[in-house]
């Protein structure tokens, strides 16, 4: 496994439309390689989720944590990682929550982007078998802006106004949950 090159805002890979992959791809050395490089790459850098564009691949995969619920209670459940490729996301309800964002691409940033709160998932998982989840709340949030990479979209672009815009270290002494 490989710690991959992270793009950052202003490379044109970021804007660009991610292609998706032929389920027989997904299968592939290549790509298997691609998401334990990528996991390997999120892990390394303390992100919550890495799309392939952000490692200057155009192809519609990324990987997310998640916590896992059922492992225990919620202060030390383990996070989980999973690779989602051509994911459709879809929100359920009309509910918008607004929270704080950052991204590897945009290193040292945060800001609120209003996002659904609840969303259904379709996808094919790094077997190629197709998945469907539901998720909510942080989870539901990573998904929408993990999605948003394969289409060129950064968490900037989706906030409504940018008199968030913040620093990390402003952040963590002005708006951080104590
Ligand atoms: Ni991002």
């Amino acid at each position: 496994m490989s710690i991959l090159k992270v793009a950052r805002m202003g490379h044109p890979s970021l804007r660009r439309r991610a292609r998706p992959l032929d389920p027989d791809e997904i299968r592939t050395p290549a790509v298997q390689q691609l998401i334990d490089d990528m996991m390997q790459t999120m892990a390394e850098y303390q992100g919550i989720g890495l799309a392939a564009p952000q490692v200057h691949e155009g192809v519609r995969l990324f990987v997310a944590g998640y916590e896992d619920e059922a492992a225990g209670d919620r202060e030390h459940s383990p996070l989980k990682v999973l690779a989602l490729i051509n994911p459709e996301v879809e929100p359920m309800g009309k509910e918008v929550v607004e929270d704080w964002e950052g991204c590897l691409s945009i290193p040292e940033i945060r800001g609120r982007v209003p996002r659904a709160r609840d969303v259904r998932v379709k996808a094919f998982d790094r077997d190629g078998l197709r998945i469907e989840l539901k998720a909510h709340g942080y989870f539901a949030r990573v998904l929408q802006h993990e999605t948003d990479h394969l289409d060129g979209i950064l968490f900037i672009d989706r906030m409504e106004s940018l008199a968030t815009l913040t620093f990390i270290e402003e952040y963590g002494r002005y708006w951080a949950k104590g």
